[in-house]
């Protein structure tokens, strides 16, 4: 039987591609979505027709709730998660000045609470398989800080701490835990930024281009893999250069 892989917002920007290393792998391949039907028949339809068999479950990941329920429903209906990718998230970006106690809470729960909501009821099965990769999307601006994302740099920025933290924990029981600082990738939410604001991020990136969402997925995999197993608590970037550490 195959191995199992949740990638949490697998139909978003960097998701998709995420889904379908991991699919190309051989994972039987879930991922969660929070509520948009159409976006999800839309993504089930389109990968179908390219060969892929997804698996897709509601879920708010900012929810605990909510987590605990679709974990044990893909336990039943799928399998034991095998390979936890914690890589739904948000931006609600505006200067720090002007930031409303609603969005900082939106890009906390989403970005940060997410991995206490959906590691947990993960981690169980990991233990007793003495097997499992925990992945967690952090960002260029966890590590460096942007203006404009108080919330969400300290968001991910915080994912790095949680990796850190349970990579000890778990280390002799075969789990690994990781994080990939993504940076600037060509997706709906880099797109989002103003133009004239993206095209001088872009200027300072030594590569010279947005990075492609194909370039975090072969990361995914290899962390994903067997041959990883003496990489955890590791934070590894993938940024074009644009901040070395
Ligand atoms: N450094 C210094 N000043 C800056 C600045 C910067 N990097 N960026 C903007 N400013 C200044 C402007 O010059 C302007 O100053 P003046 O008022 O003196 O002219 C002021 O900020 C703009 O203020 P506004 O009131 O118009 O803007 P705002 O408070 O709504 O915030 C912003 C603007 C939302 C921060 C906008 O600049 C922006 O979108 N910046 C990009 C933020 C960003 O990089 N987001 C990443 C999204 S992608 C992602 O998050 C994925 C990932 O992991 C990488």
């Amino acid at each position: 039987m195959s191995k199992v892989a949740l990638v949490t917002g697998g139909m978003g920007g960097l998701g998709v591609a995420m889904c379908k290393s991991l699919a190309k792998d051989g994972y039987t391949v879930v991922t969660t979505y929070s509520g948009n039907e159409e976006k999800c028949k839309n993504f089930l339809d389109t990968t179908k027709a390219e060969g892929f068999n997804f698996k897709a479950y509601i879920c708010d990941v900012s929810k605990y709730d909510s987590c605990i329920k679709v974990v044990a429903k893909i336990k039943a209906e799928v399998g034991a998660v095998d390979v936890l990718v914690n890589n739904a998230g948000i931006t609600r970006d505006g200067q720090f000045k002007k930031m409303t106690k609603e969005s900082w809470d939106a890009v906390i729960n989403t970005n940060l609470n997410s991995l206490f909501n959906m590691t947990k009821p993960v981690l169980d099965g990991m233990l007793e398989k003495g097997f499992g990769r925990i992945i967690n999307i952090s960002s260029i601006n966890g590590q460096k800080g942007q203006f404009g994302q108080v919330n969400y740099s300290a968001a991910k920025s915080g994912v790095h701490g949680f990796t850190m933290a349970l990579a000890q924990e778990v280390a002799k029981k075969g789990i690994t835990v990781n994080t990939i600082a993504p940076g600037y990738i060509a997706t709906a939410m880099v797109m989002a930024v103003p133009e004239e604001v993206r095209n001088k991020i872009i200027a300072g990136i030594p590569v010279g281009r947005l990075g492609t969402p194909e370039d975090i997925a072969g990361l995914v995999s290899y962390i994903a893999s067997d041959a990883s197993s003496f990489m955890t608590g590791a934070e590894i970037a993938i940024n074009g250069g644009q901040h070395t550490m």
